[in-house]
Formats: C-alpha cells, structure tokens, sequence
C-alpha cells in the first residue's frame, strides 16, 4: 500500500479488506468507512482523531486471521487501522530477543531468525501468515508450546497506543496493562504497535513426522490411547493430532483419517527409544521421521516443505473459502464411543469439510498459574479441540441457506461434546473466537457493553481472570474506545445496567 487512507472509492480497497475467512464479510455487509495504512506510529493519531471527531468505531487489523473477522467487519459503523505497513522485526541475538512490529507475520518473524542463526528461534503458531498484534496478545500456541510455552509467555516489553494517542512502554503503562496484554486478546486496551520478545535456542538438528492412520488401521484406539500420553510424555516432544473425514478407496465408505504430526526437538536416535516407551501403538519407524533444522520444520508444518524461504513472506492468498471455528479443553480423555460418535458427525459433513485438530498441552504450560497471565488454561488441560468446518459458498437464492446448514452442524458437534469437555465454565481459546459464546449489543450504530453479558464468554476465555481485565479495562480506557462485538467492558457498564 502506497497511501496513508483509503476510502471505497479506492481501487485498491476491495483487495485491503480481503480477510481469511469469508464468512464474516458475508454475515457483516457493514464495510468500513474508511481504511488506514500507517507507516508510521504517530500516523495512527489520525485515525484516533477522525475515529473520535466521526463519532465512528475503530477496528484493528494486524493479519486479519481473526476467526469471526472482527478486524475487518462489524455490524456498526466503523473503520480500520490496519497495520500491514508497521512490520519491522530487529533481533538482539546478543541477548536473545526481538523487537517485533504489530504487523509483522510469523512467517516474516521466523524468516527474519532463520537469517541470522540456525538455532535461534520464537515459539509461536504454525500458520506464516497469521499476524503478530492478534495472535501473540491472544497467546500463541505453536509446535514448541510444551517446552517454550506461548507466545504470550515470552513477552517482555511491548509499545501500545492509548486513546488518547500516547506511546507506553512496560514502564509507562505498569504492571496490570502489560499483565492484560499477554493473553487478554487484541482490541479492548489499545493498540499493540510492536512486542519485545524472548527467542529460544533450539538445537541444530530436530525430528518432525506426520504419521497417518485411518480408521481400519486403528485409527480410533490409536486417538484414544494418545490421550492418555500426549500431555505427559517428554516436553521436547509435541504430538499434535488432525482429524478428517474422507471417502476410502479400499472400502467406498468415509473414514477417519488421523496425522499424528509432531516436533521432537532432538535428533531421530533420540526420538525412536522415546517414542518406543511412551507411545508404542503408534508403530514408528525411523523412515517416517526426517531430521531438519528448525526453520525447514517451520515450513513443513505449515504444508511448505522443500519451497524456498521467501514464501516465508507471502501475505494470504485471496480465499474463497467460508470457514466456522469452535474450541474446547478436554482434561479426561473421551472414551472410544464418545470418539465413534465424533467420527459419526464428521461423516455428515462433506468430505474434508470438517477438520478437528487437537493440540498437547502439558510440560512448561503446567507450571504457569491460573492468574499469571490473562490465558487460564494451564494445568489440568490435557488437549484442546479446535473444530473447524470449511466449504465454499453455494452461490444463488441459497447461499444463506448452505451456510446455514455447516453452521449448524457445527453447532450440533459442540452440544454433543458437551459431556467430554471442561464445564464451569466450559473453556475456550480467545484466539479461536467464536460469537456464539456470546456479543456485546449494537445499537444506534455503536457498540454498547454490559459487564453481565460479557462475563459469559470472559469467564470461558479467561475464567476468573475476566474480573482483573475489567478492572484493568476500566483503569486504561474508562470511555470504551477501544470495543467491538466481544471486547472486554469497562465496569461503568454495569451501573447502567445494575441500575
Ligand atoms: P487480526 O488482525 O484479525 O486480529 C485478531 C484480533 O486482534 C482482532 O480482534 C483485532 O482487532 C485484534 N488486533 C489485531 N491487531 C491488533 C493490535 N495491533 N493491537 C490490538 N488489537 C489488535 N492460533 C494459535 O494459537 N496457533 C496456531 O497455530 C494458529 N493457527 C492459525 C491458522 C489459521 C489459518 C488461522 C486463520 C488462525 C490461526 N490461529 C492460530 C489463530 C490466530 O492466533 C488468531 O486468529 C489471531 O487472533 C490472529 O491474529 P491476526 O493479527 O492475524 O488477526
């Protein structure tokens, strides 16, 4: 981008508010008004200024890989602040951390490690194109979470925006806003303009596989007997499972396919006697596995392998495809004909529609608190499920419709999983975002918080951690500027409503 504001009149508009997931911009036909691109941090003092003088909400934009597109769609009036242009990484090898712009990619990020050393490196997400302002101020789980924890976790110093324009940095904003940030989500306490970030050393050499079962190779005693060992077995070692429904060539009928796709942050020799102790019901053998340095791992996890680094740097392609996201935590396994009836609803969809992918928690995760970060799911949590249903849009009459029907079944899923899963609350990932927890109200064009309302998805997001971030929300921005469907109220709410 080569302006500083963009308007609809624009041509290069349309492709600005291009996000990941289609579905948004379908179910939120609100556009913004207007859209800026800073190049500069001050430059966002404009926004803050025309936001404030229009009477107009903003909405933030770093990758724009938010699940319910909320950087980029509302159903009020708004406009955005996209930070595509902000995305310097400078890295302190020295002292083993980076200063990372907000806008920034992960795949920039690493790329940007991978030239300075082999065994440098940032525990984050798998997905290159997914944004740093979102996905580390919601927490960051990646392939190395059970030995180097979240993103979040690695936070050491950030710079924000207020609403009234002002830079903080750790020391200006204090303790309680620095606390909010590592996990309380985006959106309600400013403007996340860079995080300083610890890196790890990883070795020069690891292991990764993606073993592959279907249903007639075990599948289902091999998920479940995972269970059992996934969040216990050694933290260099992260096995992560993806599940999908597709037809078998052998038999006709669908079946489950699960990858068992994992990082062992060592070399194979070292991998094969471990894996033969704490899993042997998978059966590895030491073709399955490759030895790689982390960055290639990088690349392999998110489906890149053998591409040059610099696709490292590509932004998401425009998509077509409508996609509905859902989590939970699940801390005592699921027993075999819970998992069959899994299996029976993926079988509903279509083939390769639903996509479940569940991820180890344990190791270095366990030894967090409940309340030192925003982020509450620490021990006790053996995996979390994220479901995802994928599909493209039946164009016509029936689009609505179509989409209706894999939002529904997604829907289905969830109360059916309710047995097997975390209750009071029953947990969810903020990074997942999911508006069928719950949204705070639109009315006259705005967007209104009451503190009641909100509690329902704060306390699945953050359990008891939700009242500290309200406390810090209404210290840091008493006047709500900082809001959108499922933005963290200010307690004043509460006496409008108590009232
Ligand atoms: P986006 O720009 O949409 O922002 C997300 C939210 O944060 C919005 O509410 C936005 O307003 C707010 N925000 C953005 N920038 C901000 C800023 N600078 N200051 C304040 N608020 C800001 N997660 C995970 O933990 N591990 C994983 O491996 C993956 N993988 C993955 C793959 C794919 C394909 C997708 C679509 C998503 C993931 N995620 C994930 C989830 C991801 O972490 C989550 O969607 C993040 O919020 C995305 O951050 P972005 O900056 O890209 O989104």
């Amino acid at each position: 981008t080569s302006h500083l504001i963009y308007t609809p009149n624009n041509s290069s508009y349309a492709t600005l508010i291009q996000i990941e997931n289609q579905r948004p911009a379908a179910t939120f036909p609100e556009k913004p008004l207007l859209i800026f691109t800073p190049f500069y941090e001050h430059q966002i003092r404009l926004a803050i200024h025309c936001s404030k003088k229009l009477g107009v909400e903003i909405r933030l934009r770093s990758g724009g890989h938010d699940y319910e597109g909320l950087s980029s769609a509302s159903e009020v009036t708004f406009m955005v602040v996209d930070l595509r242009n902000l995305r310097a990484v400078k890295i302190a090898s020295n002292e083993k951390t980076a200063w990372v712009q907000a806008g920034a990619t992960l795949g920039q990020l690493y790329h940007t490690l991978a030239q300075k050393s082999r065994t440098l490196a940032f525990t984050a997400g798998v997905c290159p194109t997914v944004g740093v302002g979102g996905h580390i101020s919601g927490g960051g789980y990646g392939m190395m979470s059970r030995k180097h924890s979240l993103a979040a976790d690695n936070i050491v110093d950030a710079r924000v925006m207020n609403s009234d324009g002002q830079i903080l940095n750790r020391r200006s904003m204090g303790e309680d806003l620095f606390w909010a940030i590592r996990g309380g989500g985006g959106t309600s306490f400013g403007i996340v303009l860079a995080f300083k970030v610890n890196l790890v050393t990883v070795p020069e050499t690891l292991t990764v596989f993606n073993v592959t079962r279907t249903s007639e190779q075990n599948a289902t005693q091999l998920v479940h007997r995972w269970q059992y060992i996934a969040d216990k077995v050694d933290e260099n070692l992260l096995l992560r499972l993806f599940l999908r429904s597709v037809t078998s060539p052998v038999t006709g009928n669908r079946t489950v396919i699960a990858s068992f796709t994992t990082l062992y942050l060592g070399g194979v020799q070292d991998l094969l006697p471990l894996m033969k102790q704490q899993f042997p019901e998978l059966g590895l053998v030491e073709k399955d596995c490759t030895e790689m340095s982390w960055i290639e791992s990088v690349l392999f996890f998110a489906g890149l392998q053998n591409k040059p680094l610099d696709v490292l740097l590509e932004t998401a392609p425009p998509s077509r495809q409508y996609f509905k996201g859902k989590s939970d935590y699940v801390q005592e396994p699921i027993p075999l004909d819970g998992l069959q009836g899994i299996w029976r609803f993926m079988h509903e969809e279509d083939e390769m529609g639903s996509r479940l992918e569940l991820s180890p928690y344990g190791g270095v995760l366990n030894s967090f608190s409940e309340s030192e970060t925003p982020f509450p799911h620490r021990s006790g949590n053996i995996f979390i499920i994220e479901y995802g249903v994928y599909w493209h849009s039946s164009k016509g009459n029936n689009e609505e419709q179509g989409d209706q029907k894999h939002i529904k079944w997604m829907r289905r899923l969830y109360s059916y999983m309710a047995t097997y899963v975390s209750k009071n609350p029953r947990a969810a990932y903020i990074n997942y975002r999911d508006l069928d927890l719950g949204m705070n109200n639109n009315s006259a064009g705005n967007t209104t918080t009451c503190y009641e309302q909100a509690r329902v998805w704060g306390m699945k997001y953050f359990k008891n951690n939700f009242q500290r971030l309200v406390r810090v929300k209404t210290k840091v921005d008493p006047t709500n500027f900082f809001r959108n469907e499922q933005s963290i109220p200010p307690y004043a709410a509460i006496s409008v409503y108590s009232s």
